[in-house]
């Protein structure tokens, strides 16, 4: 049986967004401008991809607990905080994200620092709640607490934001561009994946399995968004095009041209497919999720 993976990404992201309207203050909750920029940017229509892949994980392995869509959820708390931070004036300055004005340009600057501060904090929070852990033991409990803090810190994505900025204007060679796509993007997505495994009691062979899986699956997704940042337009990425190159920041399609970089994304997905051989069919939506992100429009 294969996967509807349009059908499953709809599925899963409506489960997430009704899970994170439980856990985030109404806009009427003081402080109310705070509550109102994390709400704008949270729910502004992301695709939900890394926390769909923590569910994924989870399925894949076979026996999810109910801690996973908190666990799942506190991906995005993480992700939505990067973009507000990666839209600001003294890193990318954009002014669209998610088909709607970037935080900045709504609430200020301040108030986008600061909304984006109470999401990473919320993330451990969640983690960190014992109510929706369900049977899930402590010590697996810390266990994803870690996963999510390396891949969100100084050595996972904002690591991975420091060479980004430091390489702008630089003639970087390939290696050193991999290596910030590994941190930036790839770092956070490798723990969506470990997270979900995790959840779901993954054995340390389906783990390192499942690592190498996101691995590659995080570098094809930061390539496809290098290609669509040059092929895309506003409408369909809900972001500004072409700022890649306008800021001069070198990416796959620089070093490869648009069809070299797709076919590597696409070598990527190749790869990341055969590291899930010893998954069954339960395996069949990260199989799919490995193919929509390299094939993605937006
Ligand atoms: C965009 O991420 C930023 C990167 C890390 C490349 P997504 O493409 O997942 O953006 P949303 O969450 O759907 O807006
Ligand atoms: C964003 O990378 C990565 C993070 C927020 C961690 P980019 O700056 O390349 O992505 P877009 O184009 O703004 O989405
Ligand atoms: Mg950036
Ligand atoms: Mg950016």
């Amino acid at each position: 049986m294969t996967v509807d993976i349009r059908r499953y990404l709809d599925e899963k992201r409506e489960e997430v967004d009704r899970f994170l309207e439980t856990i985030i203050p109404d806009a009427k909750t003081p402080p109310t401008t705070l509550h109102e920029g994390m709400r704008y940017s949270l729910f502004a229509g992301g695709k939900r991809v890394r926390p769909i892949l923590a569910i994924a994980a989870a399925e894949a392995v076979g026996t999810p607990s109910k801690a996973v869509l908190a666990v799942a959820s506190s991906l995005e708390l993480i992700h939505t905080y990067s973009l507000i931070h990666d839209d600001l004036p003294a890193m990318d300055n954009d002014d669209y994200r998610r088909g709607k004005l970037t935080n900045h340009k709504v609430f200020g600057e301040a108030m986008a620092i600061l909304a984006g501060d109470a999401l990473l904090t919320l993330a451990f929070e969640l983690c960190s709640r014992q109510d929706l852990m369900d049977d899930l033991a402590p010590t697996r409990q810390v266990q994803l607490i870690h996963e999510l803090a390396v891949g969100s810190g100084n050595l996972g994505m904002v690591g991975g934001q420091v060479l980004d900025i430091q390489a702008e204007n630089r003639d970087i060679d390939l290696a050193t561009l991999q290596t910030i796509h590994k941190h930036k993007t790839g770092m956070l997505i490798r723990a969506s994946v470990r997270m979900g495994a995790i959840a779901a009691s993954a054995t340390a062979a389906q783990l390192g399995q499942l690592t190498a899986y996101a691995e590659d699956v995080g570098l094809a997704f930061q390539i496809a968004d290098d290609v669509l940042n040059v092929t895309g337009t506003r409408e369909e990425l809900g972001k500004d095009a072409n700022t890649d190159a306008q800021r001069g920041k070198k990416t796959y399609p620089a070093f490869h041209g648009i069809e070299g970089a797709r076919a590597l994304a696409d070598q990527c997905v190749d790869r990341a497919i055969g590291h899930l051989r010893a998954f069954d069919a339960k395996a069949d939506p990260l199989r799919e999720l490995a193919r929509y992100i390299a094939a993605r429009k937006n």
